[in-house]
């Protein structure tokens, strides 16, 4: 079964945390069905909507504050079990009559938390490492509340059980918390009485039946990237609506090595209609001479729109688009703040006037995991369901600089040879991928002097790409990436790795 009419429902009510989506994630991991809504959905709705418990995230403002957000008081009294997060436990022992104030240093990383004997929600009293990172903190419990586990600073959890009402200054849904899946498990299955009936084991029958009765007899155009989420989306869309569906893979020529053969080779066998548009040289000329990253992307990004237009002109009237909008797209679009850092491009995002009569996304309720679930379900090859992120814009922006049909064919090498040495370790970074810098450097190969670009390695540890680390390579590992670069590729005189966490850096170099 899946969704919220069918499903038992865990509500996570976002106070503009970074891992809302973590939570969400974790909760269906322990296979209940969790939805992310706006921090403020009054009692009301929620009382409609009735879910079996409810999740406060973390956020980044003072609970104190006159404009920070809040949540309806009165869902403090509707009966339904809450865990509050961070700043959801800051706010719920705020709102009900407890003090909050700054920390003079506030906890920051994996910090020691010790649980009381007395707790619902740890069943464990021996101290644990959990992921910390606030200045404010619960100076004063509410009336009727505990303390269910302390640092050596602050409250490090509370608890009313008799309201049913729980919160944890720590992150349980990080990696870097030690038994947080347990702490959630406990909240899910003892707090709130989960039945865990949530499973995708019949999500593919239940969306085939939707899509049929979507598209009717109408014809369905899809933008195939290549990426997991359009090829999960057209395996999917082939199965419901094989005579009906037609893909369009705009190759822009800045895929990595045999890429856009590989997705070619194995959609072009599937039960759909698949066209390969080759448009490397339109592409290649339209980005003569462009140096700026964000220029780069725009150029990009306006003429994939172009290619695609044009295509589906000449296929005649083909009135609905099919989308591989997942629920992240969908969480992000409807809460989206702050300054943009780059122009992000997805191959399959097509601007909403185009003119198509109806939108299919038949993923647009998933997490990613969920989507490569699926995808393995579906009988998709494993270098593809496990497909790294690649951005849209693909090695363009791993070029800095001009990019050159040259520069290209040098990139896709190093980049071959640094995925072929990391792909077989065991514990692989999040990320990793070349980067062909602008910089020249003097090198010795033979006798000769040689003048030659620099090859960046970039390799990253992350759970959602917001922030990362640079993953610790063994320096074996790394020095063997560096003398295969420059001993396969004779232009490439050094290589260097970067270091850089996100922030300050980001991801991708452009
Ligand atoms: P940044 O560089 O912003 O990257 O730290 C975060 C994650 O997003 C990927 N990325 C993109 N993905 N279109 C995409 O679909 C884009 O234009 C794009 N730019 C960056 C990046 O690879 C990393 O995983």
């Amino acid at each position: 079964m899946y969704g919220k009419d069918m499903n038992e429902l865990v509500l996570v009510l976002d106070f503009g945390g970074q891992y809302k989506e973590l939570i969400a994630g974790a909760v269906r991991k322990l296979s209940v069905y969790s939805e992310i809504k706006p921090g403020h959905l009054r009692a009301a709705e929620i009382r409609r909507i009735n879910p079996i418990g409810i999740i406060l995230t973390g956020g980044p403002n003072s609970v104190y504050l006159p404009d920070s957000a809040q949540c309806d008081p009165a869902i403090f009294t509707l009966g339904i079990p809450i865990l509050g997060i961070c700043y959801g436990m800051q706010m719920m022992c705020h709102m009900l009559g407890g003090g909050v104030s700054a920390g003079e240093t506030g906890e920051y990383g994996r910090v020691t938390v010790i649980p009381s004997n007395q707790s619902v929600l740890f069943d464990t009293d021996k101290p644990f490492k959990a992921l910390m990172s606030h200045k404010d903190a619960v100076t004063r419990l509410p009336k009727g509340f505990i303390a269910s586990a302390s640092t050596a600073s602050c409250f490090a959890a509370c608890e009313n059980p008799a309201k049913k009402l729980y919160g944890v200054q720590f992150h349980p849904e990080t990696k870097h918390t030690d038994g947080g899946q347990e702490i959630i498990k406990t909240f899910l299955f003892k707090i709130c009485c989960a039945a865990g009936d949530y499973k995708l084991d019949d999500y593919i029958d239940t969306q085939v039946r939707k899509i049929r009765q979507e598209a009717g007899k109408e014809n369905v155009l899809l933008a195939l990237s290549g990426g997991v989420d359009s090829s999960v989306c057209a395996s999917l869309l082939s199965k419901a609506i094989p005579g009906q569906l037609v893909c369009i893979f705009v190759d822009h020529g800045f895929m990595r090595l045999n890429e856009g053969d590989e997705i070619e080779d194995l959609f072009s066998r599937q039960k759909l209609r698949f066209i390969r548009v080759n448009a490397q040289a339109r592409f290649l000329a339209k980005l003569k001479g462009i140096s700026n990253p964000e220029k780069k992307r725009k150029i990009i990004g306006k003429e994939f729109i172009r290619v695609f237009e044009e295509e589906a002109a000449k296929l005649g009237r083909i009135p609905y688009l099919a989308q591989g909008t997942i629920y992240p797209d969908v969480v992000e679009s409807g809460g989206a703040f702050g300054a943009t850092i780059k122009s992000h491009h997805n191959v399959g995002g097509l601007p909403k006037n185009l003119s198509f009569t109806k939108i299919i996304e038949p993923l647009s309720g998933l997490f990613k995991d969920e989507v490569r679930v699926l995808g393995r379900k579906l009988g998709l090859p494993a270098f593809l369901v496990n497909r790294q992120p690649f951005p849209g814009p693909g090695l363009a922006i791993r070029i800095t600089g001009e990019v050159t049909k040259k520069k290209l064919e040098l990139l896709r090498k190093a980049d071959a040879i640094l995925r072929e040495e990391l792909d077989r370790l065991k514990h692989r970074p999040d990320q990793y991928f070349t980067v062909l810098t602008d910089t020249l450097s003097v090198g010795v190969k033979g006798d000769d002097r040689t003048y030659d670009p620099v090859i960046a390695v970039r390799a990253v540890s992350t759970g959602d790409f917001m922030t990362c680390e640079y993953s610790p390579i063994p320096h074996r590992i790394l020095s063997r990436i560096s003398s295969r670069i420059t001993g396969e590729i004779p232009s490439v005189s050094r290589v260097v790795y970067d270091i850089t966490s996100k922030p300050p850096a980001t991801v991708e170099w452009e």
